[in-house]
């Protein structure tokens, strides 16, 4: 009969195996690409020491092929929870040293029991993902494992926040869980997300593109937007994630995370007055604005290389986490277009799941006009928008700093949409349509039939600039609350912010929306 002692030493030396992954050999390869392992991504993500590992001793049940000699440290991935900035959170990191860290049924097993134990706990779930996809030999079993992981992600969806990053290879199905979540960070170099690999297309389409072009961290940045943050290391990429993670609540239940700002509220800031260029088709850097006007001018910006016409981000304002939203007149005038649209409406959704209030800057001269645009549905994509702020109850304020025109007008959080404060700027022109494209329709007989049209038509552009450019208008209406002087702009928005914070909005009850998709 075994000793206590024997039977301490046994567990002690099953953990070591478990802890060992897939053994030194491969454990170098992973270094030597670049990788971290999964514990190593584990001790450097979470707080020091916080993190308490279940299911060490999971093991799969397959015996197809060679699996029933084949052993599976851990299954391929390891998970439990712990703690970033002293907050509870739930992690699973797979485990590419074992079996091209490759989801079976009890590695699916293992991410489903952390999964549920973040939503009955209400705490942020991050998966970190290195695998080959699909366990080949499980068969339908690692199927099945994929199918709920994404049911639970569904379910998890405006619960908790939901955390991908993408840390080695990532096709087929295993992109889709991903996709599913609410923020996907990827490294350069090591991350890939594809559903079907180089080969395959070129197989299929001829085409021809290498791993990196085809789904690395640009690609999907950029390009695609599946993702949301790129950053050149591991270490990097973990020091986002914390940073990302400091603006959150844990839960939809929760408010976010207050932090006291040395900042004073009543910042008065000059500079604003003359930011915005006499020439109205002169561009200048939203971002400035936006960085001027928050607590310490510190704005951590989401999606920053996709859509770049539209900027979304994270900020406080007097110390309460903001969601921003701006349009951007250096990238394409700030004009709407489908991208922008979406990635606009999927952030506003975002924060409005988890009580986050909603600031908007707009300067836009309205929808990006072209076929292209047309025939990818921009009326579909773009409704979004007007979809995902009407439906938004968080506290949402607006500045028109300039060019708010037609449906942009009415899509950039306009009083119209549950705006419950709207600022504009002296500056601001608010109009169906800007002064050109509005003199040649409206004073159309008069161009032609004057002996000098260009002059009659300059002089009738001035006109509708005159009546209609400009924020008073609106203001008359009291679709503006108030126009204000730009350097007041940080007053304005933290008393706004403070007076809304007791905002109780409700919808009609229904089992969901249907979102124009
Ligand atoms: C079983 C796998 C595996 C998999 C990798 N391995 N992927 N084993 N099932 N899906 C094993 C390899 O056999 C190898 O074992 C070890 O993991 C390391 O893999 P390597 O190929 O040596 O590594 P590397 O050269 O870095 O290439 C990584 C890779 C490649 C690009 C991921 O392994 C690959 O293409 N794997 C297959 C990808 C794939 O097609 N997956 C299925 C997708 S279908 P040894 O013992 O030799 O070290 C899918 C459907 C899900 O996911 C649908 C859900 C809805």
């Amino acid at each position: 009969m075994e000793t206590i002692e024997q039977k301490l030493k046994n567990l002690q030396q099953k953990r070591k195996i478990v802890e060992q992954g897939g053994g030194e050999k491969r454990i170098q390869k992973q270094h030597e690409s670049g990788k971290l392992t999964a514990r190593e991504r584990i001790e450097k993500l979470l707080d020091e020491g916080s993190f308490v590992e279940i299911d060490t001793f999971v093991e799969h049940r397959c015996i197809q092929f060679d699996m029933a000699e084949t052993k599976a440290p851990g299954e391929g991935v390891v998970t439990g929870y712990g703690t970033i900035n002293g907050k509870l959170v739930f992690v699973f990191a797979q485990d590419f040293t074992v079996i091209g860290g490759s989801l079976g049924e009890m590695h699916a097993a293992k991410i489903v029991k952390v999964m549920d134990m973040a939503m009955k706990m209400g705490a942020p779930l991050i998966g970190l993902n290195d695998s080959g996809g699909a366990r080949i030999q499980e068969g339908v079993d690692a199927l099945k494992g994929y199918g709920e992981i994404f049911y639970r992600n569904t379910l998890s969806s405006g619960v908790i926040p939901q955390i991908s990053v993408i840390l080695g290879p990532c096709a087929g199905g295993a992109v889709y869980s991903p996709a599913l979540t609410d923020f996907v960070f990827m490294v350069s170099g090591t991350s890939k997300m594809f559903i079907t690999g180089p080969q395959v297309i070129k197989a299929v389409t001829g085409e021809e593109v290498t791993p990196e072009d085809l789904g690395g961290a640009r690609a999907h940045n950029q390009t695609s937007g599946v993702a949301h943050f790129m950053s050149e290391n591991e270490e990097e990429c973990f020091d986002q994630i914390k940073k990302l993670l400091s603006y959150l609540p844990s839960n939809n239940l929760e408010d976010p995370p207050f932090e006291e700002t040395e900042d004073t509220n009543i910042k008065i800031l000059p500079e604003l007055d003359n930011i915005v260029p006499a020439d109205p088709n002169k561009p200048y850097d939203m971002k400035d604005i936006i960085k001027m006007v928050v607590d310490k001018g510190d704005f951590f910006e989401v999606q920053s290389l996709y859509a770049q016409n539209m900027i979304t981000g994270f900020a406080r304002l007097a110390g309460h986490t903001v969601g921003i939203l701006a349009n951007q007149p250096r990238a394409l005038a700030g004009c709407l277009d489908i991208n922008a649209s979406d990635k606009a409406a999927r952030f506003i959704r975002f924060c409005d799941a988890f009580n986050i209030p909603l600031i908007t800057f707009t300067d836009t001269p309205g929808y990006l006009p072209g076929v292209a645009q047309e025939h990818g549905g921009i009326i579909r994509h773009g409704a979004k928008l007007l979809y995902a702020y009407s439906e938004a109850t968080v506290p949402k304020i607006t500045v028109i700093t300039r060019k708010a025109y037609g449906g942009a007008y009415i899509a950039m959080c306009s009083r119209h949409l549950g705006a419950d404060q709207v600022f504009a700027w002296p500056t601001a022109e608010i109009a169906v349509m800007g002064p050109e494209g509005a003199a040649n329709i409206i004073f159309r007989k008069e161009i032609e039939e004057s002996s000098d049209p260009i002059a009659t038509r300059n002089e009738k552009i001035e006109e509708y600039r005159d009546k209609f450019a400009n924020p008073y208008q609106a203001a008359a209406r009291g679709y503006v609350d108030d126009v204000i002087e730009p350097s007041t702009t940080r007053v304005k928005l933290v008393s706004a912010m403070e007076m809304l914070m007791s905002k109780r909005e409700t919808r009609p009850a229904k089992k969901h929306g249907n979102i124009p998709l």
